[in-house]
């Protein structure tokens, strides 16, 4: 299985975000351009673009749309800043839960401190994000060598949600694993849940090890994932089948303790009583469409990283993995 890295799911080309319009998939494959920061809003919360680290990419492309639309309108520094901070914060509110975002446009931000020129700082912001954007696959391609030494030989592996190429710039975080595990022994394989309505994304002793993806990781470890992976981590701890998360540093949140702090996006109702525009229930029926879930940290094997694979106490190894 080679990678191909011609096809990006997102990337800056001649000062436009293009990105693979992911809610067509997989009728139509379509690129669309993101050409201001609001359109950049919209794709992020219409789900054009989608996938933790993908939307943290989307979010430093943003900032960077940001920049080049200030520069026409204001004259000094202090007003151009002032509009990106605003224009950062209103991009960070497209999504609540994957942390990629937040930490990407705060990346960005962090910029801002440089004493420059407009123009000087407008280009250091689309240096960065194209910086950000070749990063992400480099970081997923180390996630997957450190995870491929937990794939035994001729495994079966079982994976939930979207956590491939198209969830990041390119190879993926759960199924890079997959990839690189793959590239050594063609022999594995594996089950992929995928998630209604959206497809992101069903045994008998079949399953060796469970990997997936993450959107927020706190402090302790505990890690919020598409719905369903908790389900999934319990079944694997009763099996006793490890279960892993691949998810680069970015997904971590050290500034929330614990799970419970994790903001769970609430998705729209249509989601579920509909299916392509057709009621499928009840018009009465009440529904909670949670888009992710928060498994514990006690059910988590081990997190792969970009830094080789952290250990439970979780608390210890994410915070050297910082440190190093
Ligand atoms: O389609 P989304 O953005 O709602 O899905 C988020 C995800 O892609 C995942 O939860 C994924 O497993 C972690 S990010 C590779």
């Amino acid at each position: 299985m080679s990678f191909n890295s011609k096809i990006k799911t997102i990337e800056w080309v001649d000062n436009v975000s293009r990105m693979i319009d992911q809610t067509i998939l997989p009728k139509e494959f379509k690129l669309v351009d993101i050409k201001t920061c609001e359109e950049m809003y919209d794709a992020i919360k219409t789900m054009i673009v989608r996938g933790a680290p993908a939307i943290g990419i989307a979010g430093a492309h943003g900032v960077a749309l940001a920049a080049i639309e200030a520069k026409k309108s204001v004259q000094t520094r202090k007003d151009f800043d002032k509009i990106l901070k605003e224009k950062g914060e209103y991009l960070k509110s497209s999504r609540p839960t994957a942390v990629n975002l937040m930490w990407a446009v705060d990346k960005q931000l962090e910029l801002l401190s440089e004493d420059c020129s407009i123009d000087e700082i407008t280009q250091k912001l689309i240096d960065n994000a194209i910086v950000m954007e070749n990063e992400d696959i480099e970081i997923n391609k180390r996630m997957g060598d450190f995870g491929a030494e937990i794939v035994p030989k001729g495994a079966t592996i079982l994976t939930h949600c979207n956590a491939g190429a198209l969830a990041t710039v390119g190879y993926g975080t759960a199924l890079g694993v997959v990839r690189s595990a793959y590239a050594k022994d063609p022999t594995i394989k594996v089950f992929a849940d995928e998630t209604r309505p959206r497809q992101q994304g069903a045994s008998k002793k079949m399953i060796d090890v469970v990997i997936t993806g993450a959107d927020r990781i706190a402090a302790n470890g505990d890690a919020a994932n598409k719905i369903g992976t908790y389900t999934v981590a319990i079944s694997a701890k009763y099996h006793n089948v490890p279960f892993y998360i691949a998810a680069p540093l970015s997904t971590i949140d050290r500034t929330i303790k614990s799970g419970k702090e994790i903001k769970i996006e609430e998705r729209n109702r249509e989601e579920v009583t509909h299916i392509n525009g057709d009621w499928i229930c009840s018009e009465k029926v009440n529904i909670i469409n949670p888009g992710f879930d928060v498994t514990p940290n006690e059910l988590i094997a081990g997190i792969i990283t970009e830094k080789g694979i952290l250990r439970p106490p979780f608390e210890e190894s994410i915070k050297k993995a910082f440190e190093e």
